[in-house]
């Protein structure tokens, strides 16, 4: 299953769902430049690192067929020098999911591979081709890779397990059923009588807004909390695993993910409660040694809710250290510790 956030529009344009409207209203954006595609990331109208490692991708695509097909590009640029300013552009928009970068990566090099030295003029419309492919083979990829990861993790699930969760990790963050969402979709879809607790995610409340979205349309039992309320209902027995997905993971297993998720890690670890986190492979960076390395976003003060003139520190994201995670779910299957050379194996 495809996700919905995310098609293919007329023209080679690609259509967005703006998730900033969610759940009140469902409008869908037609996006086919590469200036929309950054604002649309960079605002979170799509968002979730394999989701908009599979939006850039396309976005590139889209952005391609109208600068050359429609002859609308201003100056004169190269298709060779086009590409190479664009997804440096893109690639650039957040900083955190390492998706973003892996996926403009990917379209680029099937698209310089595609193009060989041909002429300008033959080049433009190979690139156009190349970069349609490859965005289609990532989304479609992604999808299968959500599938793998649903499957391999529902079998951590016992039965009438009570799971909490961390935003959003579905359909709205990747290009399938979701890496940890699709672990509990599956063990919904396997008749677990699972019941899910779905932390709330301030400032911008992907849990509440998004999670419980997606929870109701797929009919599987569920509450959301505020995040302050994890430790609360952890004490009171009603949590029995937590699963969270990833922005990125680095060579030794620490996982950058959702502002929350490392005190979600410290709670579950003072309760005695598995901590599982899901991601595809494409959210494994190799080249950052550790959580110390992965860049941090900070989002703006006006996300808070504060009065005029307060400043804040709003960071989008923590570390969360590999020795508190029970099991990192990929596509692979389930990596155990020790992560590093797990990791080692499954990306050799
Ligand atoms: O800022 P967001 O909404 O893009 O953050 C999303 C998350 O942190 C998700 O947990 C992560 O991308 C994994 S999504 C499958």
């Amino acid at each position: 299953m495809h996700t919905e956030a995310i098609d293919w529009a007329d023209e080679g344009a690609v259509s967005l769902l703006d998730q900033t409207l969610l759940p009140g209203e469902t409008v869908f954006l037609k996006i086919d430049t590469i200036e929309q595609m950054v604002e649309a990331i960079q605002a979170l109208r799509v968002r979730g690192a394999p989701l908009i490692g599979v939006a850039a991708a396309m976005g590139l695509a889209a952005a391609a067929h109208r600068a050359f097909r429609n002859g609308e590009l201003r100056g004169p640029q190269s298709p060779r020098d086009w590409l190479s300013h664009a997804s440096a552009t893109l690639a650039d928009a957040r900083p955190t999911a390492v998706n973003l970068r892996w996926a403009v990566e990917r379209a680029v090099r099937a698209a310089v591979g595609a193009m060989g030295d041909a002429s300008e003029s033959a080049a433009a419309e190979t690139m156009i081709t190349a970069l349609k492919d490859e965005a289609q083979r990532i989304w479609d990829e992604d999808a299968a890779m959500c599938r793998a990861i649903g499957e391999a993790g529902a079998e951590r699930i016992p039965a009438k397990a009570k799971v909490l969760t961390h935003c959003n990790t579905g359909m709205l963050a990747t290009g399938g059923i979701g890496t940890a969402f699709g672990v509990i979709r599956v063990a919904h879809e396997q008749g677990k009588g699972i019941e899910v607790l779905a932390c709330e995610a301030r400032p911008l409340r992907q849990g509440t807004r998004l999670t419980a979205w997606e929870l109701q349309r797929a009919e599987i039992p569920s509450r959301v909390i505020v995040d302050s309320a994890a430790a609360t209902a952890m004490a009171q027995g009603r949590v029995d695993l937590v699963i969270v997905g990833a922005d990125r993971i680095a060579a030794n297993g620490d996982v950058a993910n959702k502002i929350g998720t490392y005190g979600l890690a410290l709670l579950a670890k003072a309760h005695d409660l598995p901590f599982y986190v899901a991601a595809p492979r494409s959210t494994i960076d190799r080249s950052v040694a550790s959580g110390k390395e992965i860049p941090i976003e900070e989002r703006p003060a006006s996300e808070i809710e504060t009065a005029a003139g307060i400043s804040a520190y709003n960071p989008a994201f923590d570390v969360t250290p590999a020795e508190l995670i029970t099991g990192i779910v990929t596509d692979a299957g389930v990596l155990e510790p020790p992560y590093e050379h797990a990791i080692r194996g499954i990306l050799k």
